[in-house]
């Protein structure tokens, strides 16, 4: 069943795990995730950005969605706007079906620009109010996501070497998130540590100095019933970019946030942890292996079939580390 994503962060919350929240856009991906969470009988959060909704099309992500719902009665689904730039994008995904939402007010409308505090509180709050009228859970987005390594901040004018932001501003804070949790009354709260979006998150492995976990227990020893999310917490692993290097592919050293981590913020309130980068790499090496494998192969199920398992595995992983195994 489709089900609010406040029902299933209380659920996590009260057993002391997380969820990993995966990015859709395509019937293969959520195919993949569905086929893992009935695997190792885990709950659901499937996402889908603007980009999804521009790149499937609104009719279709929703019947996909209702698809997955029917085909695994047994597990429980949230399906969730990922960063919803303005009021009116949150308000168009309730009106297709959306359990939950996330109001970035992190940043401006444009998705790019970062916004100031008030803004942040004005639309997260205004957002709340209307979701939860219809039963719609809310995350709201404080601080910036960026590297702690170059100061660089995600945002479009996020400052760069010269103009490196400080820890302390890219960072969340704990007092104004309890601040803007009391304002808002977001059911979950996206908070910055160092993580940025993509493959290219870390240039070594990361340690605390660049990696702050240790913000993720002073905010949540701040707000304790808060859930916390993480968003770039993709691991990035290695052997899929070794599988992919191998068959023609030309990704650079990087590093991603190592699944050590993720547990270390999970006993410590994160509860929803989002991860596209992972599945993209996956489907990636599978489509490349058979590709690479088999020069003469045009059925284009036959590359699907290899992302499919490739992301089928790191979703059970996944399921697995975080402790929603064995939770639907
Ligand atoms: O927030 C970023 C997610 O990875 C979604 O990416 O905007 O390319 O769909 P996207
Ligand atoms: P990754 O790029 O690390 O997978 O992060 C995805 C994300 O945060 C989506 O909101
Ligand atoms: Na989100
Ligand atoms: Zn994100």
């Amino acid at each position: 069943p489709l089900v609010s994503m406040r029902q299933l962060l209380d659920h996590a919350a009260e057993h002391s795990y997380g969820l990993p929240a995966f990015n859709v856009n395509n019937m293969e991906q959520i195919k993949a995730i569905m086929d893992a969470a009935r695997a190792a009988a885990a709950p659901v959060i499937l996402q889908g950005s603007a980009g999804a909704r521009k790149y499937a099309g609104e009719p279709f992500l929703r019947h996909l969605v209702a698809a997955a719902v029917e085909a695994y009665p047994e597990i429980p689904v949230v399906m969730h706007q990922d960063h919803g730039a303005s009021p009116a994008v949150c308000i168009g995904a309730i009106r297709s079906g959306f359990s939950s939402v996330m109001m970035d007010g992190s940043l401006q409308e444009d998705g790019k620009t970062p916004a100031d505090y008030a803004y942040n509180v004005q639309v997260t709050a205004r957002v709340a109010e209307l979701a939860h009228a219809v039963g719609v859970s809310v995350e709201g987005e404080l601080g910036c996501l960026g590297s702690l390594e170059t100061g660089q901040g995600e945002a479009e004018d996020g400052h760069g070497a010269e103009g490196a932001l400080s820890r302390d501003k890219l960072l969340t804070d704990p007092d104004e998130a309890a601040a803007f949790v009391k304002a808002t009354q977001c059911d979950a709260l996206a908070i910055a540590i160092g993580t940025s979006h993509g493959a290219y998150k870390f240039t070594r492995k990361p340690t605390g100095d660049i990696l702050a976990i240790d913000r993720v227990k002073a905010i949540h020893q701040r707000i304790p019933t808060t859930h916390l999310v993480m968003h770039g917490s993709s691991s990035v692993p290695q052997e899929l970019l070794e599988e992919i290097r191998a068959h023609g592919g030309d990704i650079k050293e990087t590093y991603g946030v190592p699944v050590e981590e993720i547990q270390e913020g999970i006993r410590h309130g994160v509860r929803k942890v989002n991860i596209d980068t992972d599945i993209r790499l996956a489907m990636t090496a599978g489509m490349r292996r058979v590709a690479a494998k088999s020069g003469s192969e045009f059925d284009p199920r036959k590359f699907l079939a290899a992302a499919m398992e490739e992301a089928r595995k790191v979703c059970i992983a996944r399921f697995e580390a975080f402790g929603a195994a064995g939770q639907a």
